[in-house]
């Protein structure tokens, strides 16, 4: 059976020792949660504080990109196998955000998945259509391609550890939410994509919903089938909300 998940993207958020408290908050407090796979994803100069904090819970760590190569003269960059090094066992790929004020391509992502399998690191592939795109209802063709051009190169093994979120980059930030219907529909046409190309193996792959997911109305979304869980921004920076959202199955 899939795996239930709630993943808080930090983004560029919390100083350092902010984020050793919210962690901490989240081990205390997510104690009694059961069933659902609690992963957070703070910005790199944190994950070594926040794997001491998750260490012996069940929070598991990720980190929010990850570099296109593997070692050497990128000045700036961090690869895969330092991020794995620090405890982390996931790497949020391809955000919106990522793609549109960093100009990562699906070459780019296509390169950095593969840093993420030799180093380790299970990706939170993330796919969405801008809001031009939906009202032009060419959303299913936008996420369609975007799968084809990636996740479709992956060995059936590597897609295997691959956990999809479908972000509507119209929803991001904006507190406008994709209807239950808007994001089961979509989920599903992601399964069925997914499994044109890996057949059954589709059925076991985590879908994610991101965008503008809180308290409110995480119940509505994750009570729809091919709905597996969320990918929070916002709502995953205060420890309450983010374990009230992985309470919400
Ligand atoms: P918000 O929950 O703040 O809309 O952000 C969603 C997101 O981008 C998670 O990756």
């Amino acid at each position: 059976m899939r795996k239930k998940i709630v993943a808080g993207n930090w983004k560029m958020n919390t100083s350092i020792s902010e984020g050793e408290r919210l962690s901490a908050e989240i081990v205390e407090k997510s104690k009694d949660v059961d069933g659902v796979l609690l992963i957070v994803a703070p910005p790199f100069t944190h994950l070594t504080k926040v794997a001491d904090k998750l260490r012996g819970s069940r929070t598991a760590l990720s980190a929010q990109n990850c570099a296109a190569e593997t070692s050497g003269a990128y000045t700036g960059e961090v690869a895969a196998s330092m991020i794995a090094e620090t405890g982390a066992a996931y790497c949020i790929l391809g955000h919106s955000e990522r793609r549109e004020y960093y100009g990562e391509t699906d070459e780019t992502l296509n390169k950095k998945l593969r840093q993420c399998f030799a180093g380790n690191l299970s990706p939170i592939f993330c796919v969405g259509e801008k809001l031009a795109e939906r009202e032009g209802n060419r959303h299913f063709e936008v996420i369609k391609t975007q799968l084809q051009n990636t996740v479709f190169n992956l060995e059936e093994e590597d897609f295997g550890k691959v956990i999809i979120a479908y972000e509507p980059v119209w929803a991001i930030g904006t507190g406008k939410t994709a209807t239950p219907e808007q994001a089961q529909e979509i989920h599903a046409f992601i399964r069925k994509t997914l499994a044109e190309k890996f057949g059954a193996k589709a059925c076991e792959t985590s879908i994610l919903y991101g965008g503008s997911c809180n308290p409110a109305n995480a119940k509505s979304l994750f009570a729809n089938g091919d709905v597996d869980g969320g990918l929070i921004g916002g709502a995953s920076l205060k420890s309450d909300d983010f374990i009230a959202i992985a309470k919400s199955f």
